[in-house]
């Protein structure tokens, strides 16, 4: 039987309850099914694959190409979650015109559920015009990675007084233009609590302490894939990382010693031994499966 689809729906009962929302970044099938059996709410298409996948600092160079061939990717993997395909900078920035094709090209050709974008009340006629076009739209606003140079760097936001005013007025913003959930991304944990109780829409925080409706990270940091990068925010739940590298560096010394493949994971013109399964092509779908 297959497991019923999140939708916004879900996600605003979620909320009505009480129940916290879970979110993780997934960029490709294999991570989409994992995290989909794990129970999580929604698989977020993030833009930071431009940093943990593409290698760059910012999320800035990613393209809506990348982000259709990785979105079309997780919608392969997953059958509960909701799919959430971010807008990557400058696809919707420059008119509601080009927003609104570019967010349908997600949808259409990325089989996104809905889209993510970046910043505030600056954008709620855009919201307002996805959400009147049939396109659920999740807002993001605090530490926002699209504004980097603007931010003058991955900083806090809302800190002072007026800032977390401006926060609270972007949030009540996009909540009117139509927008079903907000991501709350790097604030102090009181202006968070306070944006989450002011509004009916689910808060899905990161770096925005626990008084919101559910938690995003992005997976390659919970999973501990990258020993260079900690930031307070992030708990490690596994060390990945390590565990990639000693898995790897075993079979590199196997296959340097000869040890690697033995006769058991050879193939031969002689008959193989009793009880072996039987061969498979290479890498055959219903072989992985
Ligand atoms: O791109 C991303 O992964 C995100 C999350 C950190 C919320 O926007």
């Amino acid at each position: 039987m297959s497991a019923q689809r999140v939708t916004i729906h879900t996600l605003r009962a979620c909320k009505g309850r009480g129940e916290r929302i879970t979110m993780l970044t997934a960029y490709d099938a294999t991570f989409a099914r994992l995290l989909d059996e794990a129970g999580a709410d929604i698989l977020l298409v993030g833009d930071s694959l431009g940093m943990v996948v593409q290698g760059h600092d910012t999320t800035l160079p990613v393209t809506l190409d990348d982000m259709i061939y990785h979105c079309r990717a997780v919608a392969r993997g997953a059958r509960r979650a909701q799919i959430v395909g971010d807008m990557p900078f400058m696809t919707y920035q420059e008119s509601v015109e080009l927003g609104v094709r570019n967010a349908g090209r997600l949808i259409k050709e990325g089989g996104c559920h809905a889209i993510k974008l970046e910043g505030g009340a600056q954008h709620a006629e855009l919201v307002a015009r996805l959400v009147a076009s049939g396109i659920p739209v999740m807002g993001h606003i605090g530490l926002t990675p699209q504004s980097f140079h603007q931010m003058g760097g991955f900083r806090v936001q809302g800190k002072d007084a007026a800032g977390a005013a401006r926060l609270i007025a972007d949030a009540r913003a996009l909540e009117a233009a139509g927008a079903y959930a907000l991501v709350l991304e790097g604030m102090p944990s009181e202006v968070a609590a306070e944006i989450t109780a002011a509004l009916a829409i689910p808060t899905i925080g990161i770096g925005a302490g626990v008084g919101c409706d559910g938690q995003v990270l992005v997976i390659y940091d919970l999973l501990g894939m990258d020993d260079r990068f900690k930031p307070k925010f992030v708990r490690r739940y596994a060390d990945v990382g390590a565990t990639i590298k000693d898995a790897c560096g075993r079979f590199i010394a196997d296959v340097r010693a000869g040890s690697f493949p033995a006769q058991a994971e050879s193939f031969s013109t002689i008959s193989e031994p009793a009880g072996a399964p039987a061969a498979l092509p290479f890498y055959s779908s219903s072989g992985r499966k």
